[in-house]
């Protein structure tokens, strides 16, 4: 069973990633939930991570909350709450948890979890990799301890989701990023290359109501994610981001990887672009993209047996 850190930005598809790990204990045991910007400002998304570790029955994980804006600090943190609505949760409305949250900062509380644990610690991020940069700058024996860290972000073969250039996640904060991906950390990252094949259909979500309180209470809140995929993207089904990522944890044999470096563009029109190395090692002489620790990229994915595997958690 591996020990898990979710740091992310409840939000809808993290809603339904952190319910079904939580719903997953035979794979992974969750001992804490740290918060980030991105769909919702970070306070909205500790007071949701509350709501959900109390709506799982675990009111003793620890939640912690993470930064307030991206590491370049000047920037104002992108909100995205025209997909999650301004609560995060598809203006529902729903009543604040009665816990709180860690004194510790969420970069301190994955240091501290991966100290204590050694090696036995994956992290889940499914939002910008600000609090992830963070950890790794506070601690440098951190990125050899982790077990493994498994990332929501980019777009490697396709087109981002904010731009042409930028997946959500990465825009958000691509300094971050392009730190993390520099560090000699075990990661996986599932990008939209895989994310935009594994979907709910509207059906689906409707019929999640009557299937115990998980599925009652995403029923409820992806009526809003759903109108806006409508709307977007015309389709009825919603991308299932963050949920595709936790099957990234639960079993990487849905998956097909290509491994190799990694970069993000930080700067002009193409921010938050993700390139990756494919390997093709046609390149005149040497290049600075050799001296890059090499990464686990998502390439292919059995989006049927996903799905299934997650609308059953
Ligand atoms: C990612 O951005 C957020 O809106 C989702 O929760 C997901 O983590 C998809 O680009
Ligand atoms: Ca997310």
């Amino acid at each position: 069973v591996k020990k898990l850190i979710i740091d992310c930005d409840p939000g809808i598809d993290d809603s339904m990633a952190i319910l079904a790990a939580f719903n997953s204990p035979k794979e992974v045991e969750v001992i804490g939930l740290t918060t980030i910007f991105g769909n919702v400002q970070t306070a909205t998304a500790t007071g949701n991570a509350l709501v959900l570790r109390e709506l799982a029955g675990r009111p003793q994980v620890p939640v912690a909350q993470g930064a307030a804006t991206p590491l370049s600090g000047v920037a104002k943190a992108r909100i995205a709450d025209f997909v999650h609505g301004s609560d995060g949760f598809g203006n529902t409305n729903h009543p604040a948890a009665a816990g709180k949250a860690e004194e510790a900062t969420a970069a301190q509380f994955i240091v501290d979890a991966v100290r204590a644990h050694p090696s036995e610690v994956t992290v889940l991020a499914l939002g910008p990799l600000t609090n992830l940069a963070l950890a790794l700058q506070l601690d440098s024996t951190l990125a050899g301890n982790l077990a493994e860290l498994v990332i929501l972000g980019g777009a490697f073969f396709v087109n981002g989701n904010v731009n042409p250039a930028a997946e959500a996640n990465i825009f958000g904060d691509p300094d971050a990023a392009e730190y993390v991906f520099q560090q000699p950390v075990r990661m996986r990252v599932v990008g939209l290359d895989v994310t935009h094949t594994c979907t709910f259909t509207g059906g689906q979500l409707a019929a999640m109501r009557s299937r115990g309180r998980f599925g009652s209470f995403l029923a409820s809140i992806t009526r809003f994610y759903l109108d806006y995929h409508r709307e977007s993207y015309g389709m009825d089904a919603v991308y299932v981001h963050d949920p595709t990522a936790l099957a990234a944890v639960l079993d990487p044999s849905l998956f097909t990887w290509q491994q190799g470096a990694v970069c993000v563009v930080t700067e002009g029109v193409a921010r938050g672009l993700t390139v990756m190395d494919a390997g093709t090692k046609s390149w005149n002489g040497p290049n600075a993209w050799m001296t890059r620790p090499s990464v686990a990229v998502a390439v292919g994915v059995q989006a049927q047996a996903l799905t299934s595997l997650i609308l059953d958690r």
